[in-house]
C-alpha cells in the first residue's frame, strides 16, 4: 500500500524539564536531544516502520539539519524523491519541552515548510501515484486546499490530520476528503466545543460537518483513545494503558497507522484500534519519529498485551 504524505519536515530540539516554566521564569533542564520530528516526517516514518511504501513530500533547508533529515530518512527506507531543498530557507525547527508526565509544549519554526507549494504537491501525487494521500496542516494551507481538489478530481482518498489548528483557516475550501482527524484542543479551535464525552464529540463532530465533508471523522482524544463519527454513528475506542514516557508523535503515529490499515481493510473501527496500538507503543518511549514502532515491534506489543486488534 502506498500512502504519500505531504508534510512538515522538522529538526527537534527536544528537551526533558520536570515542570514546564511559566511566563517569565528559567528553568534547569534534566536532559536534551536533537531527534527527528515534524508532523508529516514522523507520519511518513510511521508508514514506512509499519510496513507501507512510504512516499514523502516535503521542503528542508539546504544546511546540515536538512542533510541529517535526509539521511534518516532514507535509512527508514522512505521515498525521498519529492523532497524539495530550499537555497534561501532553513530547515524547519521544533523546539519541545517534555515534563515528566510525558506531555509535552512545541513552538515551530516553519522555515522551508512554508516553501511546498500545491503545484510540486500536486505534480508528486500525480508521479508517485499512490494509494492515499494523507496531509497536515503545517505547510501552506493552499498546499492542502488544492491537494484535496486533485484528490477529490483523480478519485484518491485523502486523509488529514487537522494539526496545527488555526480558526482562521476556511475548511469549507477543502475538497470531500476520506478523513478528518483533529485532536482535542484542534476540534475546539476549529468549533468552539472541546470533545469531553459522548455528547459534545457529536456536537463538535456536527459543527465540523458544516465546514469540511469526509467520509469518517476521527477525534484523538488522548489517554482516552479516539471517536469516530461516519455519519449516523459515534464508537469510542479506547487506548491501551502504558507507562507513558513522552507523547511526542503519538497523533501523528495514530493518524499514519490509522491511514495505513485503513486503506489495507476498508475497516475504520478496526484501522483505529491499530492506530491506538500504534500510538499506544509510541507514547511509551521517547522522542518523536524514533519512538514510533516497527511491524514487529508491534506485533511483540499486541502479544505482551493479550489484545485482539
Ligand atoms: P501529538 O500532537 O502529541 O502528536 P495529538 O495531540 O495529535 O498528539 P493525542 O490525542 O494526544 O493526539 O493522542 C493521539 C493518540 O495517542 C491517542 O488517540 C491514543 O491512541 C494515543 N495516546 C495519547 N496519549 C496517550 C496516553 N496517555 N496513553 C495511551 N495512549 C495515548
Ligand atoms: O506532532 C509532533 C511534532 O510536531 C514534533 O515532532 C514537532 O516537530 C512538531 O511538528
Amino acid at each position: 500500500m502506498k500512502i504519500l504524505t505531504v508534510s512538515s519536515a522538522n529538526m527537534d530540539l527536544s528537551m526533558r524539564v520536570k515542570l514546564a516554566p511559566e511566563k517569565g521564569q528559567t528553568l534547569t533542564g534534566d536532559s536534551y536531544k536533537y531527534v527527528p520530528g515534524g508532523k508529516g516526517a514522523n507520519s511518513a516514518t510511521a508508514v514506512a516502520k509499519l510496513g507501507g511504501k512510504s512516499v514523502f513530500c516535503a521542503a528542508l533547508g539546504n544546511d546540515s539539519n536538512g542533510k541529517a533529515l535526509m539521511q534518516i530518512y532514507e535509512s527508514t527506507g522512505i521515498d525521498t524523491s519529492y523532497i524539495l531543498t530550499s537555497d534561501n530557507l532553513p530547515t524547519g525547527l521544533a523546539a519541545v519541552t517534555v515534563e515528566d508526565d510525558g506531555s509535552n509544549r512545541i513552538v515551530i519554526f516553519s522555515g522551508a515548510n512554508a516553501a511546498l507549494s500545491a503545484e510540486h504537491a500536486i505534480a508528486a501525487a500525480k508521479e508517485a501515484k499512490p494509494d492515499a494521500v494523507f496531509c497536515h496542516f503545517e505547510i501552506p494551507y493552499k498546499t492542502v486546499v488544492e491537494l484535496s481538489k486533485y484528490c477529490h478530481e483523480a478519485n484518491i482518498p485523502m486523509f488529514i490530520d487537522a494539526g496545527p489548528a488555526d480558526s482562521t483557516l476556511e475548511l469549507s475550501e477543502l475538497a470531500p476528503i476520506t478523513v478528518f482527524s483533529p485532536n482535542e484542543t484542534e476540534t475546539e479551535t476549529f468549533t468552539g466545543v472541546m470533545p469531553v464525552d459522548d455528547e459534545s464529540c457529536v456536537l463538535a463532530v456536527k459543527k465540523l460537518m458544516e465546514k469540511v465533508k469526509a467520509e469518517y471523522y476521527v477525534l484523538k482524544l488522548g489517554a482516552r483513545g479516539v471517536a469516530v463519527y461516519d455519519g449516523s454513528k459515534l464508537s469510542i475506542i479506547p487506548t491501551y494503558p502504558v507507562k507513558v514516557v513522552d507523547t511526542t508523535s503519538a497523533g501523528d503515529s495514530f493518524t499514519a497507522a490509522m491511514t495505513l490499515e485503513y486503506m489495507r481493510t476498508k475497516d475504520i473501527i478496526h484501522a483505529c484500534r491499530y492506530g491506538n496500538a500504534v500510538a499506544s507503543v509510541t507514547v511509551s518511549r521517547a522522542g518523536a519519529g524514533e519512538s514510533i514502532p516497527t511491524k514487529d515491534e508491534l506485533d511483540e506489543f499486541i502479544r505482551a498485551m493479550k489484545i485482539t486488534i
